[in-house]
């Protein structure tokens, strides 16, 4: 008990610490670089934090091979990729081209190094305003709640520019009497996509369930699949 009390004081401090030195007087360019080199998100296995962990992807493991196989999905781009950890695992038993993006360069190069192969390859990307390329499906994973609305909208004007028939996103679910807040890049708040101001339409294909608090038992992060034009025709950008 009193152990978790200090680590909770601990984490204020330097979430504290972080909003200060790092956030404010960063670009938005260089926030995310900063929370890699320090390793903010504080995962000791994965630096795209602890929701990147096998422990916390266990479910996404098994429903992504599904969907792959039931959208016959054969070309992947993974924006944002992150280190990898966990999505190597499903890239593994799939047969798939892959494509993984981060806007970390330093992270980009390390996976090229680690994983690439011919059918898994990695490229320096940012999703706000980078081509993407043609692809089945883009998973983009634990991205929208760490950026602000404004960011969010570049990223979905970005899709509409692409050539992608399906989207699988992270929501925050089922949050009673929740007001969606705007943040600085690089910080936290739970998202509910369908609540204003982004007022996601309903007409999704599929969802399912990513991280489950031990604690709680709440559902605190699930995965909900688009077809990419009936997403982007039923949003007002
Ligand atoms: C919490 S991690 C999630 C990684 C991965 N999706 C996963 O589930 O393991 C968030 C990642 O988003 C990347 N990122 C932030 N802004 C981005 C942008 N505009 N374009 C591409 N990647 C971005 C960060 O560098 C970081 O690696």
């Amino acid at each position: 008990m009193i152990e978790k009390k200090i680590k909770s004081i601990l984490y204020k401090i330097k979430k504290l610490f972080f909003n200060v030195f790092l956030i404010k007087k960063s670009n938005n360019d260089t926030i995310f670089e900063k929370i890699y080199k320090k390793n903010y998100w504080g995962s000791a296995e994965s630096i795209s934090g602890p929701g990147s962990d096998l422990i916390n992807t266990q479910n996404i493991r098994i429903e992504l091979p599904k969907i792959i196989s039931k959208y016959k999905i054969q070309k992947v781009i993974d924006v944002p990729c992150g280190d990898f950890n966990w999505m190597k695992l499903v890239v593994d038993q799939s047969d798939i081209d892959y494509l993984g993006c981060d806007i970390v360069e330093e992270l980009i190069n390390l996976n090229k190094k680690l994983y690439s192969s011919n059918k898994v390859n990695f490229s320096k990307l940012n999703l706000m305003k980078d081509q993407l390329p043609d692809s089945d499906l883009l998973i983009c994973r634990a991205l929208f709640y760490h950026l602000d609305f404004f960011s969010i909208k570049k990223i979905l004007e970005n899709f509409k520019r692409s050539n992608i028939k399906y989207v699988l996103l992270t929501n925050s679910p089922n949050l009673e009497n929740f007001i969606n807040k705007d943040i600085i890049n690089g910080q936290f708040r739970d998202l509910d996509l369908f609540k204003a101001p982004l007022l996601f339409p309903s007409n999704y294909l599929y969802k399912f369930e990513d991280i489950r608090n031990s604690d709680t038992n709440i559902i605190e992060q699930e995965m909900i699949l688009w077809k990419m034009d009936e997403l982007l025709n039923n949003i007002n950008l």
